[in-house]
C-alpha cells in the first residue's frame, strides 16, 4: 500500500485522479443531453417516460450508474481537498503574487465552480432522480393508433406492478408509463427553478472550459498538433454547446411548453 499512499501523496497522482474522474464524467454529461432530447419529442412524454424506465431497469445501465455516483462523489471531496490543501501550503499566495497574469478567472476557482454544481446536483437528483425511485408520480395512459399514428393519452389513476406496461389491443397500442415527462415540465413552470437551473449551467460552461483541457494536459496528452483542438473542444463543446443545450430544456418549458 505504500505505492498507493506515495502516489495519492504527489502532486501528478492527486491531480490525475481529478482529470480521469473529470473527464469519465464529461462522458456522462453528452450520454445524458442526448437523452434528454427526448423531452423535445412533441409527444406527451411517450418516448422520454420510456426511456426513463430502460434506463433505470436495463442491469448493465444501472451497474454503470453507481459507477456514476460515486464517481461523482469522489471527484466532489477529492476536488474540495485538493483546494484546501493548496490553501494551507499557500495561504497567501495571490496576494503576492498577481495570479491574473498567468492564469484564468475559471483556472483559479474550479473549486468555486465544482461547489455551485454540487449544490446543484443534490437539489436536481432530489427533484427527479429521488422523486423517480422513491417518491409519489403519477401515471399516464398513451394510446397510439398503430395504423394511423394517432397518440392520445390521459392520467391513469389505477395501479400496475412495475414502472411501465405495454400491451396491444384492436391495433392500438397501449402504453401506461410512470410520467416523469410531466414532473419535469411542472418543475421548469416555476422561474426561479429554471433560474437556478441557467445560473448552475453557466458555472458548468466555465467549470469545463478549464477542467477539459486541463484533464488533458495532466494525463500528458498534448502533443502541438492537438493541443489547439482540444482547446476547441474544451471551449466549444463542452464550454458552451452543452451547458447551452441543457440550459434550453428549462427554458423551453418556461415558455414555450405548458
Ligand atoms: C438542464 C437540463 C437537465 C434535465 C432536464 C435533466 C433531467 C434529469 C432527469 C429527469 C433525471 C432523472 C432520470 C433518471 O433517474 O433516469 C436526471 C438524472 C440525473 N441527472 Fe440530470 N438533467 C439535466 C441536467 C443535468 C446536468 C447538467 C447534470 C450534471 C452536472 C445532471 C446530472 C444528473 C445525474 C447524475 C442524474 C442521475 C442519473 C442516473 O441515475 O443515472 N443532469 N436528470
Amino acid at each position: 500500500m505504500n505505492w498507493l499512499t506515495r502516489f495519492l501523496k504527489s502532486s501528478i497522482g492527486r491531480k490525475l485522479l481529478m482529470a480521469l474522474t473529470g473527464l469519465f464524467l464529461c462522458s456522462f454529461l453528452v450520454v445524458h443531453l442526448i437523452g434528454n432530447f427526448q423531452l423535445f419529442n412533441n409527444d406527451g412524454g411517450l418516448s422520454f417516460n420510456t426511456y426513463a424506465v430502460f434506463m433505470t431497469t436495463n442491469p448493465l445501465i444501472k451497474f454503470t450508474s453507481y459507477g456514476l455516483y460515486a464517481t461523482f462523489v469522489f471527484h466532489a471531496i477529492w476536488g474540495l481537498y485538493l483546494v484546501f490543501e493548496n490553501k494551507k501550503a499557500r495561504p497567501v499566495a495571490y496576494a503576492q503574487v498577481d495570479g491574473k497574469a498567468n492564469s484564468t478567472w475559471a483556472s483559479r476557482n474550479m473549486g468555486l465552480l465544482g461547489t455551485i454544481i454540487l449544490v446543484f446536483l443534490i437539489l436536481h437528483m432530489a427533484g427527479f432522480w429521488a422523486r423517480y425511485k422513491f417518491g409519489e408520480v403519477p401515471y399516464t395512459m398513451y394510446q397510439k393508433n398503430l395504423n394511423d399514428n394517432d397518440l392520445s393519452y390521459f392520467s391513469f389513476d389505477g395501479s400496475i406492478v412495475n414502472k411501465m406496461e405495454q400491451y396491444t389491443e384492436n391495433g392500438i397500442e397501449v402504453t401506461i408509463v410512470k410520467d416523469l415527462y410531466h414532473v419535469v415540465a411542472d418543475a421548469f413552470q416555476q422561474w426561479w427553478v429554471v433560474l437556478i437551473y441557467v445560473l448552475a449551467m453557466l458555472a458548468l460552461s466555465f467549470h469545463l472550459i478549464h477542467g477539459f483541457s486541463s484533464a488533458f494536459q495532466t494525463l500528458g496528452l498534448n502533443h502541438k498538433k492537438y493541443n489547439q483542438l482540444i482547446k476547441n473542444i474544451g471551449i466549444g463543446v463542452f464550454g458552451i454547446i452543452i451547458p447551452l443545450l441543457f440550459a434550453t430544456m428549462p427554458i423551453f418549458f418556461l415558455f414555450f411548453n405548458h
